[in-house]
């Protein structure tokens, strides 16, 4: 007794400041970004118990690389202890490793942990650390089961405990100048239509109105609206056709080549434009779309090159769908689609949205029923195409969906249907149906950009454009697991051999401003920090891909449009000779795309994955270029001058700096 009532007097004074255990598991792990899955506490992310090398832990966080968990340490922390590796649950090639950074300098780094590996012991101190970063990277080979353990994970604490945050805030800086009140074309420099079918085209003119439009050697058939910049009229005959289009206005004047190419090939630049999805789900309306096409022209997004207006899913008739304004017959007796309640003349929808000189876009499934359950084109394909073309549709997104099962042989074919028996698709198999619809939309009067949706099944970027494709989703949807962009534009990347004039692929949507909600509404802004909206919007211009903006037009912002409307950058996508950028890695975190463009020079991207700025170095040796060149900042408008041997810059983190190089004698 006597030496238990020592002992508490002994801890009674030091109880104020000794030292406690706050475990990882118990702060809020909300703020944990991860490459797939969500954070799991005391579990994997398979959700079985944490082991890892054979080894059991009661307790800690399951996550999967690439992740990153940012802590405020308060001045309470004094050290982290954790012991990690790739859980044993994960079954597969996985390699990962752990940082731990203090303050952006390293305190901790495991070096690459793969399946079966002991775990590692973290033991740091956290002195005079304010905040800190616990990091799990997937080790530059992708994150296929990159399983990561932060087991037994705790802070001693002194004082006030840890909290977990998001990234530290970036400020939403507009890089690019306001366009000046001089004209500035803009827009694709060459341009596909067919022979004879109907022509529009809304020239893209930044600069203030009222604004004076002329053109030289416009081909017969053809007319220029000289107030509104509005080609319209007929395709000419087949040939190739050097025009040069002319603004003005008080302020100035601009010049643009733009070479009208009639032949069988649509699609010269990859296409612009908008698409409802990923704002609006099975929401959308008349309205919406109306609207869509009022805000690509008074934005100034239609300025710069913007011109599809595409309707994506539930634009049908369901069979059942929790909304009975969006139930109802499929087809009428004729056997043309029923548009739903919301849709009630699809012929006026698209005729207000070629007023404005743009042009519109719909979508179906081969399937019986697109995704959203709606009615899809099985069986009526010759006769959804030539209704597409009668309303006046310029753009048709054809989504696999349903046909799964036919492909597969789960459903019964019509007679005279191809029969593909049972078990996986077949490459004929994943091929017909876009064949079929192909050659349908080349028999139309109108010219039908037709893109293909089937997520990248069976290397559609070897063959999309043989069936008529005039871009294809290489992977599933992006979805809402933003944060991936990065290994889902170097997933497509592998692929650009097969991008060219004409066939381009495509990583899916420009998923920033307003975003996502899902069916029940209620959009998001972006959740991607600004630093990232830039590299996201870089990328796709590198690679070549469509422009596609799927978030709510009612809600753009300046920040946003200055992401989605440089015309610099549009004009790396748009560039004739439609090559998609090639990838450097450097090192973990950094790495270069280079893309040649038709005027001889280079457009490089210096991107960084890291989570703290870094200087990257673009050599020559690397991007094939010697003697002396010009770099020119694009997202800032702004020359940097004359290099040789090599160029670097500061590369903030999760960023970009995309730069032109040109060669000068
Ligand atoms: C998915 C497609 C999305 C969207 C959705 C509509 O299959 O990839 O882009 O179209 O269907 O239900």
């Amino acid at each position: 007794m006597k030496c238990l009532i020592a002992t508490l007097l002994l801890l009674g004074p030091l109880a104020a400041s000794a030292s406690e255990t706050v475990w990882l598991d118990t702060l809020d792990l909300a703020h944990i970004r991860q490459g797939y899955g969500t954070p799991q506490i005391d579990r994997s992310i398979r959700e079985t118990p944490l082991s890892i090398g054979g080894v059991r832990f009661r307790r800690g966080v399951g996550t999967h690389a690439k992740s990153t968990l940012w802590l405020d340490l308060a001045g309470g922390a004094k050290r982290f202890e954790a012991m990690v590796g790739l859980d044993d649950a994960a079954n597969g090639p996985g390699s990962i490793e752990f940082k731990v950074l203090g303050d952006g300098r390293s305190l901790f780094h495991s070096g690459v942990m793969r399946p079966g590996n002991a775990p590692k012991h973290v033991d740091v101190s956290l002195a005079g650390i304010k905040t800190l970063l616990l990091e799990v990277t997937d080790a530059g080979d992708g994150i296929g089961y990159d399983h990561a353990d932060w087991a037994q994970a705790r802070f001693i604490v002194n004082g006030r405990s840890p909290r977990t945050i998001d990234a530290p805030g970036e400020e939403r800086v507009i890089l690019t100048p306001k366009p000046r009140p001089a004209p500035r074309l803009n827009g694709p420099t060459i341009y596909g239509c067919r022979p004879g079918h109907p022509f529009i085209y809304r020239i893209p003119a930044q600069g203030q109105r009222p604004m004076v439009f002329s053109a030289d050697g416009l081909p017969d058939g053809l007319s220029l609206d000289s107030a509104s910049g509005i080609i319209t009229g007929n395709a000419p005959p087949r040939g190739k056709y050097r025009v040069t289009l002319h603004a003005a206005n008080q302020f100035g004047q601009s010049s643009r080549l733009f070479r009208i190419v009639s032949s069988d090939t649509l699609a010269l630049t990859p296409p612009m434009g908008w698409n409802h999805w990923y704002a609006f789900y099975d929401r959308v309306t008349d309205e919406i779309v109306r609207q869509a096409a009022d805000v690509m022209v008074s934005s100034g997004m239609a300025d710069v090159g913007y011109q599809y207006v595409n309707i994506d899913d539930c634009w049908m008739n369901s069979p059942h769908n929790s909304d009975p304004l969006r139930v109802g017959p499929l087809r009428d007796a004729n056997g043309t689609l029923i548009p739903n309640h919301y849709f009630p003349d699809m012929k006026a929808l698209t005729d207000y949205i070629h007023a404005k000189g743009l042009k519109a876009g719909i979508y179906i499934s081969p399937g019986p029923l697109t995704c959203g359950g709606f009615a899809g084109s099985f069986g009526h394909e010759a006769h959804d195409a030539r209704t597409f073309a009668d309303w006046g549709f310029d753009f048709l997104k054809y989504d696999w969906c349903s046909y799964g099962r036919i492909a597969d042989g789960q459903d019964p074919a019509p007679p005279n249907y191809p029969t593909w028996g049972k078990g996986p698709p077949t490459l004929a198999g994943y091929m017909y149906p876009y064949q079929l619809m192909g050659n349908l939309l080349k028999e139309q009067d109108r010219d039908i950009v037709f893109n293909l949706c089937q997520y990248g099944m069976g290397n559609v970027w070897e063959w999309g454009a043989k069936v008529g494709g005039n871009c294809w989703r290489t992977a599933g949807d992006l979805g809402f697991e933003l944060n991936r962009f990065f290994e889902v534009a170097l997933k497509n990347a592998e692929h650009r051999a097969w991008s060219r004039p004409g066939g381009w692929n495509d990583p899916d949507y420009l998923q920033i401003g307003w975003i996502g909600g899902g069916h029940a509404g209620g959009a998001k802004p972006c959740p991607l920090e600004p630093t990232e909206q830039y590299a996201y919007m870089s990328l796709w211009a590198l690679m070549a891909a469509p422009l596609v903006y799927s978030g709510d037009m009612s809600k753009l912002d300046d920040f946003t449009l200055n992401i989605l409307c440089n015309p610099e950058v549009i004009d790396v996508d748009q560039d004739a000779l439609g090559q998609s950028a090639a990838v450097a890695r450097l090192n973990d975190s950094t790495f270069l795309m280079v893309k040649d463009l038709e005027d001889g020079s280079k457009a490089v991207g210096l991107f960084n994955q890291g989570e703290f700025a870094a200087r990257v170095t673009v050599p020559w040796s690397v991007i094939g270029v010697s003697g002396k060149q010009e770099v020119r900042d694009l997202w800032r408008e702004k020359d940097l001058g004359f290099f040789e041997g090599a160029f670097t810059a500061e590369v903030p983190r999760r960023g970009v700096v995309l730069a032109r190089m040109t060669p000068r004698p």
